[in-house]
């Protein structure tokens, strides 16, 4: 899959609620599953192994109309769960580019809740959609505004694509800072005792970055990550991450 495929579709991708219950092809399944085990991992140390579920196989307290469900397994710790979010992001964009309705669930789960001695993730539910798949204007996009995710002139070609992920609850736990081809990234925490969705902060980041790589890639350039030590957390942020964008 061309990277700028999966760049366009950044700005104009959309969960998908509703489905039509015809299921897909078996052949286009098992494209998808190939997509997910070569997608780039953030981590490559980390295993991950996928399975593709029907909807009798998922546990949900609300109801599911997709027919098929993109299970990952991994460990459960914040780099895993980055590394995750990393992968499962280009496949969403792969299924977007494809024609193919997408949603992410954080609320559901498989019956299998291990593969391989792995514990699951993340679902990312698909399926041909029964309604539009795309949005027309990045107005469309209910996020948070410039201002509110970023530093001024942080990555200026690439910041507004990373301000169109899509994350748990639309919550966009995340601050990004620096220049013009490099930034840090910050996981941010709601301020309340509750926050539902905060769980799934480092798959968010994860989207967040996956964009960004997806985004540098079709411009024919690379992004390293890099941890730097000794990075001050601010007021309900937490240092994630470094990127560099090659020139
Ligand atoms: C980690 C994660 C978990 C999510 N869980 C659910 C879910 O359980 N149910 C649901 O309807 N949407 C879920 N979503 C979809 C988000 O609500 C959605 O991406 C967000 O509201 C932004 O909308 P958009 O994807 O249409 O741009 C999840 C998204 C992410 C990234």
């Amino acid at each position: 899959m061309e990277n700028h495929n999966l760049a366009s579709m950044i700005t104009q991708r959309k969960s998908i609620r509703s489905y039509t219950a015809t299921p897909l092809l078996p052949e286009i399944i098992e494209d998808i599953l190939s997509f997910a085990k070569n997608a780039t991992p953030l981590f490559p140390e980390f295993k991950t192994v996928f399975r593709i579920f029907n909807r009798k196989e998922i546990a949900c307290v609300c109801p599911l109309s997709a027919p098929h469900y993109l299970a990952i397994y991994s460990e459960r710790n914040p780099d895993a769960d980055l590394n995750c979010g990393f992968i499962l992001q280009q496949v969403d964009l792969f299924l977007s580019s494809k024609g193919i309705g997408a949603c992410w669930l954080g609320m559901a789960r498989p019956h299998d809740s291990m593969v391989e001695n792995l514990p699951f993730v993340i679902l990312l539910s698909f399926g041909t959609p029964d309604e539009t798949v795309y949005r027309t204007s990045t107005e469309q996009f209910k996020r948070k505004t410039l201002g509110e995710m970023s530093s001024p002139g942080v990555l200026p070609e690439y910041i507004q694509g990373i301000r169109l992920a899509q994350s748990a609850m639309n919550k966009q736990p995340w601050f990004f800072s620096g220049d013009a081809r490099s930034c840090r990234a910050f996981s941010v925490r709601g301020k309340g005792l509750i926050n539902i969705g905060e769980g799934w902060r480092f798959v968010d980041i994860g989207i967040a970055l996956a964009n960004l790589q997806v985004m540098a890639l079709s411009d024919g350039r690379t992004v390293s990550f890099r941890r730097e030590d000794s990075i001050p957390a601010g007021t309900c942020s937490e240092y994630v991450i470094s990127c560099r964008v090659s020139e």
